[in-house]
């Protein structure tokens, strides 16, 4: 008896002595990819000597609170409506538990950080390290992979560990597996040579409530063409002095202020001499001679539906290309992450914000993908409204075949337009009536499911579509976009010139002017902004649209689905009805 006593104290000592260190040392994997994400070539292992700046997410403790009172605030029927929260409410929500903070912190210890090495920040922990040493806190192999798309490098790993017992107080680590740069980002644009530009505005367009929108605006769309068939025409913008129009760009597009000017004096002529204000984040540029399509797309359409609501561009830099020549530490800025801690850091942020860029969900881990969904939906909690295009490629570009290693085609959504709280804008074309355009990006996650918000409406979507394509979609995730505007033949002036431009990208920022100005409308009247929309738009003001009943988006080799009575992938709830919308909300 006393010697099993022995036996087992002895046990326990041993035990505790080596869990203290054997604790750091046991990894479990975090994330892995099977084949190296599509576009990506590996070109050697990376520098172990370099330096790099890794970056933890740390678990945002209470954001199932959070997720709780944006649907609460969000939803027309619930006495919260509308009040949105405060900077610090919602900060304390997505703030870290302390033991994940000291969890970490041990970590660190352990690998011989001290408090001094590490910044902790926004939920976030920044330290900088070396390439062989991140590999062995993080049972990582770190390579230098090209993309020739956008002939970036970067130094990315196809797997990462973390101990076992910091998943439950990790999000994810940056940079590990999630190869999107601010470089390799797609836009949701394309140039049209093929639609003859109008150099003028010549047409005599009626203004007034009920005129029938010209048929010109079938091949060619300018201001004129969406304010009148959007019934925007009519509505003079007061409450300027607060409302605001935010466009993120990326990929060192820049909004030129001279092709404002002459976009203004052939399609929006009392706005000459009004402007936007050009924000710089993360190093982001600002090169007037080097205009970007998307950018001057972006800016043109917003400022062109809201004036004279002032508008802002953010321009979203990264650090210089990772050069495997010299000492410089490599590029730790991903999509996204570097604008979101932004804006989520500024006191006043614009109610309305559209962003036209998007990837195959699959090439987003879940993990960052989520991460990201939740810093929308915080900014949903603060009043803000987020649009997204839907995408280029109806259910999927390319083969569409999945990266999980069994190669099997099924339709690719498109992130973050998947993301539940961003609202997905689709496109179409045509008018007298619009039809949704055959590129519209439209379907299921494959990562978020389906929220209650849109539960009615999308059922009744997948038991009017029955088995067609049965299997090629997730029928229980969220499905996408949620509206839809014009998407072909945009004129954009472009370093002087005027060509037509279609996409996605060009329907978002019409929906993002129409719910500016119906914010501006809501301000005047002193009531709050609208915020998140998504469980607005499906329920009460349901009839604030035009329903799109026809046009498909093909893709993977399908015909793809198609538009219908009631939500579909193709439309979402169809195009907005400015007046009808004054009136619902
Ligand atoms: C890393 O090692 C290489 C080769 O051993 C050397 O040329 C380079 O100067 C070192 N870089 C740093 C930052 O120490
Ligand atoms: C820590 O990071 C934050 C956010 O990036 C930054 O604003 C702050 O200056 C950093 N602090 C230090 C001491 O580097
Ligand atoms: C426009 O049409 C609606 C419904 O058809 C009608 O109620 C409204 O009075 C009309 N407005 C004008 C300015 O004609
Ligand atoms: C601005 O863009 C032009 C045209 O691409 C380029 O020639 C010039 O070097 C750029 N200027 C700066 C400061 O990057
Ligand atoms: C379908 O979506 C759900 C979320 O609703 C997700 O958990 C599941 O993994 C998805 N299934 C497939 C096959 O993608």
């Amino acid at each position: 008896m006393f010697r099993f006593l022995i036996l087992i104290l002895t046990l326990i000592q041993t035990s505790i002595a080596g869990s203290l260190t054997k604790q750091w040392e046991d990894l479990r994997v975090k994330h892995s990819w099977i084949d190296i994400p599509r576009g990506w070539e590996y070109l050697s292992p990376a520098p172990g000597n370099m330096s790099f700046d890794l970056r933890l997410g740390l678990k945002q403790n209470k954001i199932k609170d959070l997720i709780s009172s944006l649907m609460e605030t969000s939803n027309p029927s619930h006495e919260r409506y509308g009040k949105h929260l405060t900077k610090a409410e919602a900060e304390a929500l997505v703030a870290p538990h302390p033991k994940s903070v000291k969890a970490v912190t041990l970590w660190l210890n352990f690998h011989k950080f001290s408090s001094e090495d590490v910044n902790y920040s926004g939920g976030w922990v920044t330290f900088r390290t070396t390439i062989s040493q991140a590999e062995r806190m993080l049972g990582a192999k770190y390579n230098v992979y090209h993309h020739s798309a956008s002939s970036q490098k970067v130094i990315r790993t196809m797997g990462y560990s973390i101990p076992r017992e910091l998943h439950h107080h990790v999000d994810i680590i940056t940079p590990t597996t999630y190869f999107g740069t601010l470089r390799s980002m797609r836009t949701t644009n394309f140039l049209q040579p093929e639609i003859k530009p109008i150099e003028e505005e010549n047409l005599a367009i009626d203004f007034s409530a009920n005129a029938s929108v010209p048929t010109s605006c079938n091949t060619a769309i300018t201001p004129a063409c969406l304010r009148a068939l959007y019934k925007t025409s009519t509505y003079v913008p007061a409450a300027t002095k607060s409302n605001k129009l935010g466009v993120v760009g990326y990929l060192d597009e820049f909004a030129n202020r001279a092709d404002l000017q002459k976009f203004f004096r052939q399609y929006r002529s009392e706005a000459v001499g009004s402007s936007f204000t050009t924000v710089q984040v993360n190093h982001g540029g600002d090169n007037q001679t080097n205009p970007g399509v998307e950018a001057n797309l972006d800016i043109q359409y917003t400022t062109g539906m809201s004036f004279p609501t002032p508008n802002i561009y953010y321009s979203t830099g990264g650090s210089p290309p990772f050069d495997p020549d010299s000492d410089t530490p490599t590029n730790t800025n991903e999509p996204y992450l570097d604008w979101l801690n932004f804006i989520l850091a500024k006191p006043i942020i614009p109610q309305v914000i559209t962003t036209s860029y998007g990837d195959d969900e699959q090439t987003v881990p879940y993990e960052y993908a989520n991460r990201v969904c939740n810093l929308f939906a915080q900014l949903g909690s603060l009043g803000t409204t987020v649009f997204f295009s839907s995408g280029d490629s109806g259910v999927g570009g390319g083969d569409c075949r999945t990266n999980d290693g069994t190669n099997k085609v099924l339709f690719q959504p498109v992130f973050p337009a998947s993301c539940p709280f961003v609202t997905a804008v689709g496109g179409t074309t045509r008018v007298n009536p619009e039809i949704g355009v055959g590129f519209s990006g439209g379907g299921f996650s494959r990562y978020f499911a389906r929220p209650l918000y849109q539960n009615q409406a999308v059922s009744k979507f997948l038991a009017r579509w029955g088995t067609q394509h049965s299997g090629l979609y997730n029928a229980t995730g969220r499905a996408y976009p949620d509206l839809a505007a014009q998407g072909q033949g945009f004129q954009v002036v472009i370093g002087g010139r005027v060509g037509s431009v279609g996409g996605t990208s060009a329907s978002s920022p019409t929906v993002a002017g129409v719910f500016s100005l119906l914010n501006d409308f809501l301000l005047t009247k002193g009531k709050p902004s609208l915020g998140f929309i998504n469980p607005l738009i499906y329920s009460s003001a349901l009839n604030g649209f035009n329903d799109i009943v026809s046009g498909s988006n093909p893709g993977c080799n399908t015909n793809g689905f198609t538009s219908g009575k009631g939500w579909d992938p193709v439309t979402g709830l169809g195009t907005p009805d400015f007046l009808r919308l004054m009136s619902l909300v």
